[in-house]
């Protein structure tokens, strides 16, 4: 548009504002959005603004004042008056790239007891450009779960540049931002930081497998350091696997802002006429008891809300993985189902390397994008495996990669267009692979067909979704020239398409998400996900670290713990530390001596008679933390509080000070008894207080030294 043409547009814009589109009365009205124990307080200014009060403490006295400042909007477009990073960036028909808010109305519905969803209505005074901040409050699990749904009323196309899902603002001294990062095999490597003045950004760009160097969840802790019991802290966590960013400005009144959403960075949006772009959902909770009280706030909502079968147990896997890679045959699969027998699995996992025929998957070289069972490995296929171990009373479950292609494969010779590519770029591959191009509606409808293939064999009721490549050339070939910013948004809406497919069409097939590890770990995708897989890092040492990391988040259910061959040391060592997640095993238990395999099935026999239920389904007390002694413990406690589970695990010789449990019913006595063939306490009983106050020796005092012990009330 030419420079005359845009002046005349915006005088038009401007003459229309008080015309067209009355702004609202409403200066004044509140709009509060309780939990049981949290607010967030909002209020529309006289200037038809609506402005963030408070989150936090419900029972805040906010002063009656509605001179309110800029800076405090609850969702700041730019353009328009607000100087700091704003929430939403929107480039209009006309070319006009400033963009005003105003109330126009809210309301709030009641979903059931717990839930409720609130919807404040927003427009733009000159524009037929509307945006409504939609937020859910879960009561009893003191959660909000904010998105933002932007429509486009104008007669041509809108760009956005930045679309945050939600932008909330904290007024303390000082905020402590802890993040989780790491790489393959250092997920969720925990890193505290006292924010400075500017903007500290936590983000992905890769758009696939987004989640590797980092997960998009944090805690922030206002006024101090984090702890686990004490403190004012806030837990966010994004419902998005794609590129994301959580942008925290420090402002120069020592407010905090944390503008969170898919990372804006070369991903402008265009809308056309009459769409609406629908954000992905921001997870927030508050706490003044500190960030123990956060992660279980979290896991009981994902129990209700958040994971598939939130209240069913996990099933006890073997997997095949690290114990024959690619290389097996049907013979070797089927000798594994008797020892899955064995040791009381539940569910035998037939991991990579099934498939492919004129490029068998031997390798990680070939195979990838031809799902069909490679006929010299498997030579009676997928489905006889299945009713192989069914036949001995095991479950079965199956890898698939469908989201992926190595270029040696019949699906690449046959659709090189299909793969994420760069025009005039040589390939470059990561695990010689390529990201197939959800944007691409054929490719969709492929990769769901692989994925409903699989899982429509016969005796098939579990499968491990993985995906090992993320994106570094994203360029589509089917999206024009002017959306190829929007490929990595369109892949991931596009992943959770097929993905809702999967849990809707198999509801009995449970399933994990992976990705090259915890490249995948967000509740985006674990609507769709009974667990994940965290890491290739089975050290149990390592593992603790990385458990510890993700349970910020996650509930013990959906945090797979296997049992490997991994790290020097005792095997009660590590499976000590995989009962404390989701418990499976990868080894070949056949080469295991008698005494370990039998301690291996008496475990898991534990497990599932005791301590499963209490901890994927209890509450979880991170005690001493890996980071900062010399062992770390950790307890959960049945939500009626009549049993607990406390883990001890010694890191580095060190003397035996007590463990000092937490969460019990101070009034109740329980009955301790170390489990798990240590035999520290075998019945006595103590109440509650006492055992909180006290605690209880350990009897852990080298390296590798653990126990698992029971307290049960009488
Ligand atoms: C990466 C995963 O993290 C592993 O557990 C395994 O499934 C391999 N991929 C298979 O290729």
């Amino acid at each position: 548009m030419k420079y005359a043409q845009f002046l005349i547009a915006l005088l038009f814009a401007v003459s229309a504002r008080a015309a067209d589109f009355p702004t609202t009365t409403a200066g004044g009205e509140s709009i509060n959005i309780p939990t049981a124990h949290s607010v967030l307080m909002l209020r529309v200014g006289d200037d038809g603004r609506v402005y963030e009060l408070h989150y936090g403490a419900p029972e805040k006295e906010i002063a009656k004042t509605n001179v309110l400042a800029r800076e405090t909007e609850l969702y700041p477009p730019f353009g328009d008056g607000f100087i700091l990073e704003p929430a939403l960036e929107a480039t209009h028909a006309d070319g006009n790239t400033s963009t005003d808010l105003i109330y126009v109305k809210h309301s709030t519905t009641t979903i059931d007891t717990n839930v409720s969803l609130t919807r404040i209505e927003l427009r733009d005074p000159a524009y037929p450009f509307f945006v409504t901040l939609c937020f859910k409050s879960y009561a009893a699990e003191d959660v909000i779960e904010q998105w933002t749904e932007i429509r486009n009323g104008e007669n041509g196309t809108v760009t956005l540049a930045r679309f945050a899902s939600a932008a909330p603002q904290f007024k303390a001294r000082e905020y402590w931002l802890t993040q989780f990062h790491g790489d393959y095999k250092t997920e969720a490597t925990m890193d505290e930081e006292k924010l400075g003045h500017g903007i500290k950004i936590l983000d992905s760009k890769i758009g696939v497998r987004a989640d590797r160097f980092r997960f998009p969840s944090f805690i922030l802790s206002l006024n101090a350091p984090a702890d686990e019991e004490t403190g004012e802290t806030i837990g966010g966590s994004l419902e998005w696997s794609g590129s994301f960013q959580l942008a925290f400005d420090l402002d120069f009144k020592n407010r905090l802002r944390a503008l969170c959403g898919i990372n804006p960075f070369a991903s402008e949006y265009k809308l056309k006429p009459g769409e609406t772009f629908t954000t992905p959902s921001m997870l927030w909770t508050w706490s003044d008891s500190g960030k123990g009280q956060v992660s279980r706030n979290f896991h009981r909502w994902a129990r209700q809300y958040g994971i598939r079968d939130g209240n069913k147990p996990r099933p006890v896997l073997l997997n095949n993985w690290e114990a024959t890679d690619m290389n097996f045959t049907e013979q070797l699969i089927v000798s594994l189902f008797d020892g899955a027998k064995k040791i009381g699995a539940d569910t035998f996992l037939l991991d990579d390397g099934w498939f492919g025929n004129a490029h068998p998957r031997n390798k990680d070289n070939a195979g990838l994008g031809d799902w069909q069972a490679n006929t010299n490995k498997l030579p009676h296929g997928v489905s006889f495996l299945a009713s192989e171990a069914n036949k001995r009373g095991i479950n079965f479950g199956i890898w698939i990669e469908p989201e992926m292609v190595n270029p040696s494969s019949d699906l690449f010779e046959q659709h090189p267009d299909w793969a994420i590519q760069q025009p005039k770029r040589e390939f470059i591959y990561g695990r010689n692979q390529l990201d197939l191009d959800l944007s691409n509606p054929k490719v969709e409808n492929f990769v769901w067909g692989v994925v409903s293939n699989t899982l429509s064999t016969p005796g098939v009721s579990y499968t491990k979704w993985d995906a090992n490549r993320f994106v570094n050339q994203p360029g589509s070939t089917y999206l024009p020239a002017d959306e190829q910013s929007e490929l990595l948004i369109k892949y991931n809406f596009a992943l959770y398409g097929v993905m809702s497919n999967m849990a809707a069409s198999f509801p009995n097939v449970m399933a994990m998400a992976c990705s090259g590890g915890g490249g995948r770990v967000d509740y985006g995708s674990m609507k769709y996900f009974d667990s994940f897989w965290p890491s290739d890092n089975t050290d149990p040492v390592s593992r603790i670290k990385i458990q510890w990391g993700f349970s910020h988040f996650f509930p013990a259910e959906t945090i797979a713990a296997h049992v490997t061959q991994m790290g020097k040391r005792p095997l009660k060592f590590a499976i000590d530390v995989a009962m404390s997640g989701a418990l499976g095993v990868d080894m070949d238990v056949r080469k295991l001596s008698p005494s370990d395999l039998q301690f291996l099935s008496n475990s898991i026999a534990l497990y599932k008679k005791e301590i499963r239920d209490v901890v994927e389904q209890g509450d979880l007390y991170r005690l001493e933390s890996p980071y900062d002694s010399a062992r770390a413990a950790l307890d959960y406690v049945s939500a009626d509080k009549s049993r607990a589970v406390l883990f001890v695990y010694q890191l580095k010789g060190g003397e035996d000070k007590s463990v000092k449990p937490r969460g019990l019913d101070p009034q109740k006595h329980y009955r301790v008894r170390a489990t798990n063939d240590r035999e520290v306490y075998t019945g006595e009983i103590a109440d509650g207080a006492t055992l909180m106050r006290d605690g209880l020796p350990t009897e852990c005092h080298n390296a590798f030294d653990s126990a698992v012990i029971e307290m049960i009330a009488q």
